[in-house]
């Protein structure tokens, strides 16, 4: 069968001195389901009834992933690679049809540098390690990345990736600056042999359409010794939705080394015990907090800052604090694969160009209260990201946007999915009106099928567009050009992947 004849390929294609059973999972072993639900945070997708990989490879290194490769498409098996497993749809391991799931954990290796200032990091180490190892070197270099330590370098550096610093760095797809890749002919390519085109799609554009990122190099930056971080929380009836006002006017336009963020979710009153809204302040200042008191007396009087609501830390104290530990934890805790969050839920986001009037809140905050596990969080735009073109990397959400909006709701028993499911898509539908439109754009990250989904095996550009154009803008077609010069066989494919141009008749 043609399983056994990829098993077959597998094994003859083994260079090293690993036998292929200690490399490949099947159904058979006993590894097989700890290994597939290991980074499983949604478990929307722990017991559907989508079919489950027919094996698992456990690459070490490169070679071991060309094998894969080149076996699946000589034996027509779909193929799906995990790092993280952080990805909102489970399409690193979820498959209409038959496949391999290549799953990079064990290639986590991080070598940091900081005389040359960069980094090599395997495919399959999560973020929370780097900065672990960043911080293991130096104080004062970090790098830009998102705030759940789990979260994989494989799939948040080639969706993007953003954090407590993009206003200041850029995302993390803008501070990497090569990456070693196998393509769809088993060829393991670097930056220089890949060409710009191909380097250039995998900063954003995803990169389970181009290959199989097995390592990136990045460009440290640098942060102060010490750095501030304050969170103060008001409800409506202490003000929230006037301070919200405020922030959509300013959050953008902040110096670059200060990073508010503003999350509005359910919370209980304190003196009545009803439940009402809750918008917290959470921020970032790369420096001291006499620096930043004066900036947030300029700037933001209103929210009423005091050096009481403010903490002095390290900047990987940050990382943290914003990671959901207490400062003083052990950093050790970076390294856990475990993630804070396992349960059900969905997300879906939105860009803001004009802020949304009062009336438009009063609608949202009504609708949150109809779900207590809801939340929305904005995340100002503006600084280092409006001075980054639209098209110097797939991730067009630059100059122009206001604040990004991710919805989230969870959920901890199977019987809510679709009732949850429901609600969300129609608090996405009520807040159309007061978010970017034509195309209503969308984070790649925080992805969502909702936004339309290619159909099994090929699809149009054309077809393709109703989601593409969402995620890419105008990027979109020159991704599909990009895929259509490097892998026109469209052996990398899944629901939402960059479809191969047609040729003209
Ligand atoms: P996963 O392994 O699921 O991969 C995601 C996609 O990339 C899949 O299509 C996969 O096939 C592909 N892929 C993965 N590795 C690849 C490789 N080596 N080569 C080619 N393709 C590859 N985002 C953000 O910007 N800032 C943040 O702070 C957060 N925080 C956050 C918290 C939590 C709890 C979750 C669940 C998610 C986030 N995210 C985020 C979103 C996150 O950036 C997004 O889900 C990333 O794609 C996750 O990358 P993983 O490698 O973990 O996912």
């Amino acid at each position: 069968s043609a399983h056994e004849m990829f098993l077959q390929c597998f094994s003859s294609h083994m260079q090293h001195s690993r036998s292929y059973s200690e490399v490949i999972l099947t159904k058979n072993s006993s590894a097989y389901s700890s290994v597939l639900q290991s980074s499983i945070r949604n478990f929307r997708f722990l017991n559907t009834s989508t079919l489950k990989p027919q094996f698992i490879i456990t690459p070490f290194n490169e070679f071991e992933i060309q094998a894969a490769i080149v076996c699946a498409k000589k034996y027509d098996m779909q193929i799906r690679v995990r790092s993280g497993g952080h990805d909102y749809e489970g399409l690193s391991f979820l498959s209409y049809q038959e496949f391999v799931l290549i799953d990079l954990a064990e290639l986590s290796s991080i070598s940091v540098d900081i005389e040359s200032e960069t980094a090599w990091i395997g495919a399959g180490a999560s973020i929370g390690e780097l900065y672990y190892r960043i911080a293991e070197k130096s104080k004062v270099h970090g790098f830009p990345a998102g705030s759940c330590p789990t979260v994989g370098v494989g799939g948040h550096f080639s969706g993007g990736g953003l954090g407590t610093i993009f206003r200041k760095y850029g995302l993390a797809a803008d501070n990497v600056i090569d990456a070693r890749i196998v393509d769809a002919n088993g060829r393991i390519l670097d930056r220089e042999s890949t060409g710009e085109d191909l380097f250039w799609a995998i900063q954003g554009g995803g990169g389970a359409s181009f290959g199989v990122v097995f390592s990136w190099k990045v460009r440290l930056v640098s942060v102060p010794p010490t750095v501030t971080v304050f969170n103060i929380e008001k409800t409506l009836q202490q003000g929230a939705s006037n301070l919200l006002h405020k922030w959509q006017n300013i959050g953008d336009k902040l110096h670059e080394d200060l990073f508010l963020h503003a999350t509005i979710a359910v919370a209980t009153s304190s003196s009545n015990g009803n439940k009402t809204i809750q918008v917290s302040f959470a921020s970032l200042f790369l420096g001291r907090a006499e620096e930043l008191l004066p900036v947030m007396q300029d700037s933001f009087p209103e929210l009423g800052l005091t050096r009481e609501n403010c903490s002095e830390m390290s900047w990987i104290q940050s990382v943290l604090y914003y990671g959901g530990f207490s400062p003083s934890d052990s950093l050790d805790v970076l390294l856990s694969r475990t993630a804070q969050f396992k349960g059900f839920f969905k997300g879906k986001s939105d860009y803001v160009k004009e802020p949304i009037p009062e009336t438009g809140l009063e609608g949202l905050y009504k609708r949150l209260l109809e779900e207590e596990t809801s939340m929305l969080i904005l995340t100002p735009y503006g600084g280092r990201m409006s001075e980054i073109s639209d098209s110097e990397t797939p991730f067009p959400h630059r100059n122009g946007n206001i604040f990004e909006i991710q919805y989230i709701i969870t959920w901890d028993v199977e019987e809510e999915t679709e009732k949850n499911l429901k609600w969300m898509r129609k608090l996405y539908a009520y807040m159309a009106p007061y978010v970017s439109n034509s195309p209503r754009a969308a984070y790649l990250n925080y992805r969502d099928l909702d936004l339309g989904r290619n159909n099994h095996g090929n699809t149009s550009f054309a077809k393709a567009s109703v989601w593409g154009f969402k995620y890419f803008k105008n990027n979109f077609k020159r991704l599909a050009r990009v895929k259509t010069a490097t892998e026109p066989s469209n052996f990398f494919r899944n629901e939402q992947s960059i479809p191969v141009l047609q040729r003209k008749r």
